[in-house]
C-alpha cells in the first residue's frame, strides 16, 4: 500500500515535485500563519510513545489487554516498549525544543496515577510533573490531554464506558491531576476523540476494549461526554488560569452523486463524525438523524446530563486526517465508495485538505457558540525510512503545506483557530496498525530507540525560525 501511495502522489502533484519541496515550506506572505500568536506545536499521546507498562507501579489499561489478544493489532505489536519516552522524556523534550516548536500536547496515563482505590501513585505523578516542569522551563506551550484511550482495566472490568460510575471516577482523576499538575499546564484537555472511545472502541469492536455493538456505543459515548462535562468545573476551580476543552476527530462526508440519497448519505455520515459528539457538546442535545442511523440506540439519559455535558468550553480541539466519499445504503444508512485515482497515504486515507476548511467553516455556520478551534492533530503516515542519516519524507512536506494552507483559509473565512499540532512529533504504536505506520516529524527506529529528524521537521523549524526572526 505505501507503494501505491506514493506512486499515486507523484503522478497526481506534478506541481509539489519532489525537488521543488526541497527547500520550500514557508507560506505566502499574506497567510495568517504568519502570526506570531498562532501557536505551531506537536503531538504524542501517553499509551503510545510511553512504554515502560510495568514501572512505578503502573496498572494496566485496556490497551495492555487488548493488544495482547492475537489478531487485534497488527503483526501482534503492543505499546510495552514504543518509543521508551518515559525514560528518554528529557532527551525528547531537548529535541522538541531544538525544533522550535511553540507547543506540545501530551496526555496522562490514567493507569499511572492513581491506584483502583484512587489513591494516588506518587512516582507516576513526579514523571508528569518533572516532565511539565521542563517543558515549562523551555517556554514550551503545553496541552494536556486527561484520557487519550488508555482506561485502567481495573475500570473496564466494571463495564468501562458503559458503566455510569466510570464518569465519576474521571472527574476524580481530574480533581488529581488539576491539583497536582496546576500551574504547569496552559490548556486541559479532557477527552481525546470520544468518537474513537465509544465508536471503535464500543460500536465496532476495532478498538480497546474490543466490543461491537451500536446501542453500546451510544451509551459509551453519553458516558465519556458526561465524564468530559463533570471534568471541566473541577478544572476550573483547581486550575482557573488555564484553558479548558475537548478534542474531538472529525470527519468529511462527501456524496457520491447529486442524488438525494446519496446527499442524504453523506449527512447522515457527518452526523454520526461529528454532530454526534459536537450537537450534545455546543447545543445540548443529541442529533435525532444519528437514530434514524441506527433506530433504537437512544441512551440512557438522566435528568441534568445534558446541562453537565453542555457547559461552555474554553476551546475546541479538531484532529482532521481525511474524507470519505459516500452512497446511500439503499436502507437508513451509508456506505463508503472509495474513489480511483486520487492521493492517499499509507493508512490508505485520501488527502483531502479542503475537507478541513469546509469542516470548519460549515461549524462556524452551524452552531453559533463555537469556541476558538485548536488543529491538535493532523498528519499523515508514510513508510519513511532512513538514508544516509537523513529521511525525505515528501508526501508529508505536501501534505501539511497544504493543510495548513486549508487552515489559512479557514481563519480568513471568520474561523477563529488558534493554532496547529502536528501529529505526530515522532512515529510511535499506531493503535491497531502497531508500529508499521510512521506518523513522526522524527523517525523512530524501535531496535536502538534512535530518534531522526525528517525533512518535514527541519522545514517546520526554518519556517518557525523565519517567523520569530520577523520583526
Ligand atoms: C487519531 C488519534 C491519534 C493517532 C492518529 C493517527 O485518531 O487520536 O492517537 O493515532 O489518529
Amino acid at each position: 500500500m505505501a507503494n501505491d501511495a506514493s506512486a499515486v502522489f507523484d503522478t497526481l502533484s506534478p506541481a509539489v515535485s519532489r525537488g521543488s519541496l526541497a527547500d520550500s515550506f514557508t507560506p505566502p506572505a499574506d497567510s495568517t500563519l504568519w502570526r506570531k500568536n498562532f501557536l505551531l506545536g506537536a503531538a504524542t499521546a501517553s499509551y503510545q510513545i510511553e512504554g515502560a507498562v510495568n514501572e512505578d507501579d503502573r496498572l494496566p489499561s485496556i490497551w495492555d489487554t487488548f493488544s495482547a489478544i492475537p489478531g487485534k493489532v497488527l503483526a501482534g505489536d503492543t505499546g510495552a516498549v514504543a518509543c521508551d519516552h518515559y525514560h528518554r522524556w528529557e532527551a525528547d523534550v531537548e529535541m522538541l525544543a531544538s525544533l522550535g516548536l511553540e507547543g506540545y500536547r501530551l496526555s496522562i496515563a490514567w493507569p499511572r496515577v492513581m491506584d483502583a482505590a484512587g489513591v494516588p501513585n506518587r512516582k507516576g505523578l513526579d514523571f508528569y510533573k518533572r516532565l511539565l516542569n521542563r517543558l515549562k522551563e523551555k517556554g514550551i506551550t503545553t496541552f494536556v490531554t486527561l484520557y487519550h484511550w488508555d482506561l485502567p482495566q481495573h475500570l473496564e472490568d466494571r463495564g468501562g464506558w458503559l458503566n455510569r460510575d466510570t464518569a465519576y471516577r474521571f472527574a476524580d482523576y481530574a480533581d488529581l491531576m488539576s491539583r497536582e499538575l496546576a500551574g504547569t499546564v496552559d490548556a486541559w484537555a479532557t477527552l481525546n476523540e470520544p468518537w474513537c472511545s465509544a465508536y471503535l472502541g464500543y460500536g465496532n469492536g476495532h478498538h480497546a476494549p474490543g466490543l461491537a455493538n451500536d446501542r453500546f456505543a451510544t451509551q459509551a459515548m453519553h458516558h465519556l461526554l458526561l465524564a468530559h462535562g463533570l471534568a471541566m468545573p473541577v478544572l476550573r476551580a483547581n486550575d482557573p488560569a488555564s484553558e479548558k476543552g475537548i478534542v474531538a476527530n472529525i470527519g468529511r462526508g462527501t456524496p457520491n452523486s447529486d442524488s438525494a440519497a446519496d446527499q442524504r448519505a453523506a449527512h447522515l455520515f457527518e452526523v454520526q463524525h461529528n454532530a454526534w459528539i459536537l450537537d450534545p457538546l455546543l447545543k445540548g442535545s443529541y442529533p435525532q438523524d444519528l437514530f434514524e442511523l441506527w433506530p433504537g440506540t437512544e441512551p440512557l439519559v438522566l435528568d441534568g446530563d445534558m446541562q453537565t455535558i453542555s457547559a461552555p468550553l474554553d476551546f475546541l480541539g479538531t484532529n482532521y486526517y481525511f474524507r470519505t466519499n459516500v452512497a446511500s445504503d439503499g436502507a437508513h444508512g451509508f456506505r463508503d465508495v472509495p474513489l480511483e485515482g486520487v492521493e492517499r497515504t499509507q493508512m490508505g486515507w485520501e488527502v483531502y485538505p479542503d475537507g478541513l476548511r469546509d469542516l470548519l467553516t460549515g461549524f462556524k455556520k452551524t452552531y453559533h457558540n463555537l469556541p476558538p478551534i485548536y488543529i491538535t492533530e493532523n498528519g499523515m503516515a508514510s513508510d519513511d525510512q532512513v538514508t544516509d542519516g537523513h529521511v525525505e519524507d515528501t508526501q508529508r512536506i505536501s501534505f501539511l503545506k497544504r493543510h495548513l494552507a486549508a487552515v489559512d483559509q479557514a481563519i480568513k473565512a471568520g474561523v477563529d483557530i488558534r493554532g496547529y499540532f502536528l501529529w505526530s512529533l515522532m512515529d510511535n504504536f499506531e493503535w491497531a496498525f502497531g508500529y508499521e505506520r510512521r506518523f513522526g516529524v522524527v523517525h523512530v527506529d524501535y531496535s536502538t530507540q534512535k530518534r531522526t529528524i525528517k525533512r518535514s521537521a527541519e522545514l517546520v523549524e526554518k519556517f518557525l525560525k523565519e517567523r520569530k526572526a520577523r520583526a
